[in-house]
């Protein structure tokens, strides 16, 4: 393992490299523990760029011979790569080299899972299988030979040959060299095709092992809606004569769009009726379309360097998005993602993680595949939307298509067409691609003689780094009520773009009520202290289902909060005004689950820290704990009710309608085990015959005390299907009582199943601890010390995974002292191990600075 080199990198200092590659021709002999590697370049001088030192990336990699233009060479070779002399002029440059993917557990590079050959070179992945300039702005034609006993051998492009033993393969579309792909084992494939606009006939495969082929149909279906989508609403069609995907068990992260040749995590593309949830099935297809639209953002125009990743990832975020609302409901898709932008970008633009969705340095670039460059980086690009309009966007967007087809672009070029389509100078605007920090939204109001005054002021806190903030642009959609329940005024976007700022609404016959923030128009903290009253009546009145789904989950924080703090009662008058959006059957389903979510018990430890109050989490734990009570006993007549409307009669489909339907009722059956200790549920157990009534009842089985002879009879139906059980490993842990979450975790880590090395084995069950806020966060420290422990351990295989992790503990400060002083020491021991890698080395500083 390499030693943690803190060398930091910036945006400020970047230049070209000296050449452009012309050509990339690879050959792979593949072998588990010497796989050679032989390449051959060819490199010309780039007369933009300035004369440098001939220097090319690659780690771990052992040399065997080096050549340019046919003449044997010795480079001086460095921890990071070689340096030579070089002919002024064009030159072929050949090397071999060989690798061990077998030994590779950190799973970048060429690796292997369960016996089959796969890569994964975003980010700088590359630069472990062969010597290269492995860099984004590097965009080269690969050719590349596969020799192996492997019956199947894939990469990029087209195949232009095979016989006994080997395969060839050309990607006429020049790449960055972190979407090079190569796949070679036993797999089998589930094959179709899609017919472009313009008749090109591309041939569609599913590669998968043997056993898993009854878990291809649905991700196949969401591969032609992503590819017909992608036409009919961006103009852009695919471009090759294949599109392969191949699903491995062993990844990092979901999936990565390696140009014709997709490589998914088996997570996020298997998926059965009876092993799936409808969660899983609606992640899936948000993330094949995912991959997929990479091809146009992302591949065809791709990032300059690493800081531009919002480049690709804020736009692809935003893209699949879209796709989602219009394959299923836009309402419930734009409240699902700002739970999750809130649980996830929130917490780490409030933490000592936060930075920009263009971030100024880095260390390890693996470390900013942020919710922050993801999420926000879409986030903003829906604000863009939103200023200048959906036909202005259209626009933009075919602009940034054909002026930077095969370029390797920056947030420059990107803004630049948008200022050309609009005229509007976006100076102000691409602060929000600068500055970190959630900005605080607060308002204030006057009402005289007819007139409305709406005034809005900004402030963005300080963040690692960044102490003064200046006033951003940010779109409000606002709409106003009248007292009848009426909309005075539909919504519109009202711009503030000074510190603070009052928009004037005259001619109204009464003081209208403000509905704020519609649509969630931008990713602000709103401080409004705004009454029960109006919260109630806008839960009863908005004709926006954000902001009355918003109100709602206001009501359901300030009544828990006032619970914590002063023991309060559950306010009546909040489930009142919700019983009555629960019984309004014209609702949609899905939205009316929503409507049943309370606020996470971060979320409130959040909320409490920004009221000055320290969070006690046990604290937090039982006040969630008496309200879910209190609705149970509350609705016990209705839940039955509730119950029938949500039922599915018809066969297994996982589209928005009986999902939604599924998730009302798995929230009501939630309530229901609160008074019936689990009998609905244990119904509900034996007669489901797909994994989201399976699961849902199981978690209550678990939740009433009940789960021992449930989770023996699924574990031994299940036994034998690797996603299955890692719901097995996370829901007891999930859906244990804060007391025994650490017990339960430390007790699954010794079960023989817990394979630790298997990024998904081990997020499910440190991710559910973690998650776990309670059981995390006890008293004694002992979730702390459990999980720096297992970080401390798969450092040494799996750096990149031990880093995002080691985020469990970003908000170490928002604590009492104690708790604190145990984080602090989990996080020092970690930072004391021995060979720490520089992935978890730049966190750790990160986190305790
Ligand atoms: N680029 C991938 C995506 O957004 C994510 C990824 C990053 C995968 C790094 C692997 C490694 O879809
Ligand atoms: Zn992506």
């Amino acid at each position: 393992m390499k030693d943690a080199q803190a060398q930091t990198i910036y945006l400020r200092d970047y230049t070209p490299f000296g050449w452009t590659v012309e050509s990339v021709h690879l050959t792979f002999v593949l072998a588990p523990e010497a796989t050679r590697v032989r390449s051959r370049l060819r490199f010309v001088p780039d007369p933009k760029a300035p004369a440098q030192e001939f220097f090319l990336q690659g780690e771990d990699l052992t040399p065997i011979s080096f050549a340019i233009d046919g003449t044997p060479v010795t480079p001086e070779i460095t921890p990071e790569g070689l340096r030579a002399k070089v002919p002024d002029g064009p030159f072929t440059f050949e090397a071999e080299v060989e690798i061990a993917p077998l030994h590779n557990t950190a799973l970048e590079g060429l690796y292997m899972s369960r016996g089959m050959y796969c890569t994964q070179c975003e980010a700088e992945g590359f630069r472990k299988i062969t010597f290269y300039p492995d860099r984004p702005d590097v965009m080269s034609v690969f050719t590349v030979r596969i020799e192996g006993g492997e019956p199947v051998k894939l990469s990029n492009g087209n195949p232009v040959g095979a016989g006994e033993g080997w395969a060839e393969w050309h990607d006429p579309w020049p790449k960055p060299a972190y979407l090079f792909a190569l796949v070679a084992g036993d797999l089998v494939a589930q094959s179709d095709s899609f017919t472009t606009r313009s008749g090109r006939e591309v041939a569609l495969n599913l590669w998968v092992r043997e056993g898993d082929l009854h878990k291809c149909a649905f991700g196949m279906e969401a591969l032609k809606s992503s590819m017909d989508w992608d036409e009919r609403v961006y103009g852009r069609e695919y471009d090759l004569d294949v599109f392969n995907i191949v699903a491995v068990d062993d990844f990092n992260m979901g999936a990565m769009e390696n140009k014709g040749l997709n490589i998914f995590n088996s997570s996020a593309v298997l998926a059965s009726p009876e092993t799936a949830t409808d969660a899983n099935f609606e992640r899936i297809e948000g993330i094949i379309a995912h991959e997929y639209f990479h091809n146009w953002t992302g591949n065809r125009i791709t990032c300059r360097d690493w800081f531009q990743l919002c480049l690709k990832e804020g736009l692809t975020v935003f893209r699949d998005a879209q796709f989602t609302s219009d394959m299923r409901s836009a309402e419930v898709k734009r409240i699902v993602d700002v739970i999750d932008l809130r649980a996830r970008q929130f917490a780490e633009d409030q933490g000592p993680l936060a930075h920009p969705v263009r971030p100024e340095s880095f260390q390890e670039i693996n470390n900013f595949y942020t919710a922050t460059v993801y999420e926000k980086g879409a986030e903003v690009i829906g604000m863009l939307k939103l200023l200048v309009g959906d036909d202005a966007y259209s626009r933009a967007l075919d602009l940034y298509f054909a002026r930077h087809d095969g370029q390797a672009c920056t947030i420059e070029d990107w803004l630049r067409v948008f200022e050309e389509v609009t005229a509007r100078d976006l100076s102000q605007f691409k602060l929000w691609y600068a500055q970190a920090g959630t900005p605080r939204l607060a308002v204030a109001e006057d009402w005289q003689d007819g007139t409305y005054t709406l005034t809005l002021r900004q402030t963005t806190p300080p963040t690692p780094g960044q102490p003064d903030k200046a006033p951003l642009v940010i779109p409000v959609a606002l709409g106003l009520l009248s007292p009848d329940g009426h909309e005075v005024l539909p919504t519109t976007v009202l711009e503030l773009t000074e510190a603070e700022q009052s928009f004037v609404f005259p001619g109204l016959a009464a003081r209208p009520v403000p509905s704020l923030l519609r649509g969630f128009s931008a990713p602000v903290v709103l401080e409004r202290e705004s009454s029960r009253e109006e919260r109630v009546f806008l839960l009863a009145h908005d004709t926006d289902t954000f902001t009355r789904w918003e109100a709602n989950r206001d009501l359901a924080r300030a009544c828990l909060l006032a619970m914590v703090t002063d023991g309060a009662d559950p306010d009546a008058a909040w489930l009142d005004g919700l019983e009555t959006v629960l019984r309004d059957a014209s609702l949609d389903p899905a939205y009316r689950a929503l409507m049943l979510g309370v606020p996470t018990q971060s979320d409130l430890a959040q909320a409490l820290h920004d009221r000055g109050v320290t969070p006690d989490p046990e604290a937090i734990w039982a006040a969630t704990e008496r309200l879910r009570d209190a609705r149970a006993t509350r609705w016990a007549e209705l839940l039955p009710q509730l119950a029938d409307e949500a039922r599915v009669e018809a066969p297994y489909r996982p589209d928005a309608a009986q999902s939604g339907r599924r998730s009302l009722g798995s929230a009501v059956l939630a309530l229901t085990t609160r008074l019936d200790g689990g009998s609905a549920a244990e119904a509900q157990y034996d007669r489901a015959d797909n994994m989201t009534l399976q699961l849902s009842a199981l978690a209550c089985l678990v939740q009433a005390g009940r789960g021992a002879e449930a989770l023996a009879r699924f574990r031994a139906q299940w036994q034998g299907d690797r996603l299955v059980m890692d719901k097995w490993f996370g829901l007891q842990i999930a859906a244990s009582d804060p007391a025994e979450t650490v017990a339960v975790t430390e007790a699954l880590t010794r079960d023989p199943d817990f394979d630790w090395t298997n990024p998904n084995r081990f997020r499910a069950v440190f991710g559910a601890l973690a998650g776990h806020h309670a059981g995390f966060h006890r008293a004694d420290g002992a979730g702390y010390d459990l999980l720096a422990d297992w970080l401390i351990r798969l450092d040494d295989k799996n750096p990149q995974t031990t880093a995002r992790m080691c985020a469990a503990y970003q908000s170490w400060r928002r604590y009492d002292p104690d708790r604190q002083a145990k984080m602090r020491a989990a996080l020092d021991r970690i930072a004391a191990k021995p060979g720490l890698s520089r992935d978890v080395t730049e966190m750790v500083t990160r986190l305790i600075a």
